[in-house]
């Protein structure tokens, strides 16, 4: 199959970063949290599409609610009820939705909270976190894995372009400084006359690093002392980490804020949020926004009976099997001795294979063993679990207990024949 996609479709792929997996496999169906191949190979599944799938495959509600959709208008380009029934449920879940838009991706999401923010602030540069991702476009494709040949000093890091062909002077509308470094945010506040700092507030994209303690507060007070907006990328965090999002979670509201994959339980739907005042400035102060697809029927749906799974016990469901998995890894790793260190959170964590005590900011994670890591994924998928190529699981709401303990017997083979 593979080979016969390669001659029409680019790599025989529809992501690049998807021919990174150790083998592009092929799947033909999948239901809970079970993937069949189609060699008819089933899976225990942690990829979940990358995040999205957080009622696990084919929910029976989830089908439901889309067929509903299916046979009925698929885009109106114009208004409908179920526009504003989802955004009164963000708005009742997330902290800073005093105004809701949707979008279709999170790449494009990220765009507009953006221009939204040099518009209000009258400020050109953004600043970013080296390791943070926030779609794949020319504006925000820096310092997302930089090599260390390419980083720079820690104090003051490079720029450094995610791709070939950006417009080179996408570097100079950004500023990159270390995470978890409110040093290194005050700095470049004072420096720079700044319009927001834009971040995972959990930086899932790489090894899951959450913020140290009083961080989150430490920036919102340094943003708000300068007239910076905050804006917090939960396009993972948002519907995983809890219901109110990261900034739900940690009591750190931010003034805007983006969200996608979970959000529709993998009907493909993005969303940003924020504060009234800049929302509306798409409405009254010339700030351009639009999409064709923007609120459509399906993803609508989607959206709707996912967050009331979700806040019916769904999100606690996912957690608690989630943390059960974090625990049996641990003592995995302990009764081998293997120096293995877990971040993230119980729904979305990264396994490293690191002597480092803890785990801070993007520069610490190249003491990680990426063979090891290379070595235990291939073996995951050999003993019949599916996880990302960086060594990230997601979890859903429809694992179960059976499904971990076989996930634990897999895990400890694979770290046995990776560390050997
Ligand atoms: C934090 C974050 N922001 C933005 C994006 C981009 O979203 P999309 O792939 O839907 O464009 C992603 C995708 O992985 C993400 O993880």
């Amino acid at each position: 199959m593979l080979q016969r996609a390669q001659k029409s479709l680019t790599g025989g792929v529809s992501s690049p970063f998807r021919a990174q997996a150790p083998v592009p496999l092929y799947f033909k169906d999948a239901v809970g949290a079970r993937l069949l191949d189609v060699d008819e190979n089933w899976f225990i599944d942690y990829t979940l599409g990358w995040g999205p799938n957080i009622m696990g495959y084919k929910h029976p509600e989830l089908i439901d609610a889309v067929r509903w959709a299916a046979e009925g208008v698929h885009t109106f380009g114009a208004q409908h009820e179920m526009e504003f029934l989802v955004s009164e449920k963000l708005q009742s879940l997330v902290p800073c939705a005093e105004r809701v838009a949707y979008t279709s991706s999170g790449s494009e999401a990220i765009q507009i909270v953006l221009r939204l923010a040099r518009a209000a602030t009258k400020r050109n540069l953004i600043l970013k976190f080296e390791g943070h991702y926030h779609g794949w476009m020319d504006s925000t494709l820096l310092s997302y894995h930089p090599s260390a040949a390419d980083v720079g000093p820690r104090e003051s890091p490079n720029v450094v372009a995610g791709s070939k062909g950006q417009v080179p002077n996408a570097n100079d509308n950004v500023i990159v400084v270390r995470w978890n470094s409110a040093e290194a945010v005050e700095e470049a506040l004072q420096r720079y006359e700044i319009a927001a700092v834009v971040m995972e507030p959990v930086m899932c994209n790489s090894g899951g690093i959450p913020p140290m303690p009083g961080y989150l507060e430490k920036v919102r007070e340094l943003c708000t002392a300068k007239g910076t907006l905050l804006i917090f990328d939960e396009v993972i965090t948002g519907f995983r980490i809890g219901l109110g999002g990261a900034q739900g979670f940690f009591g750190v509201t931010p003034d805007l804020a983006t969200f996608g994959k979970a959000m529709a339980g993998g009907v493909p739907l993005s969303a940003f949020a924020g504060r009234k005042d800049l929302m509306e400035m798409m409405l009254y102060n010339g700030v351009a926004f639009g999409g064709t697809f923007n609120g459509n029927p399906l993803a609508m749906a989607g959206a709707y009976a996912t967050l009331n799974l979700l806040e019916r016990g769904a999100l606690w469901e996912a957690s608690k099997i989630g943390a059960m998995l974090m625990n049996g890894i641990r003592d995995i790793a302990d009764r081998h001795q293997i120096p293995v260190l877990l971040t993230g959170f119980p729904t979305a964590f990264s396994i490293h294979f690191t002597r480092r005590p803890d785990l801070r900011e993007y520069r610490d994670l190249f003491d990680d063993d990426a063979d090891v890591l290379r070595r235990f994924v291939v073996s995951m998928i050999n003993e019949g679990v599916n996880v990302l190529p960086d060594g990230r699981f997601y979890t859903s709401a429809v694992h179960t207990e059976n499904d971990i303990d076989e996930t634990l017997s897999a895990v400890d083979k694979a770290m046995f024949q990776a560390t050997m």
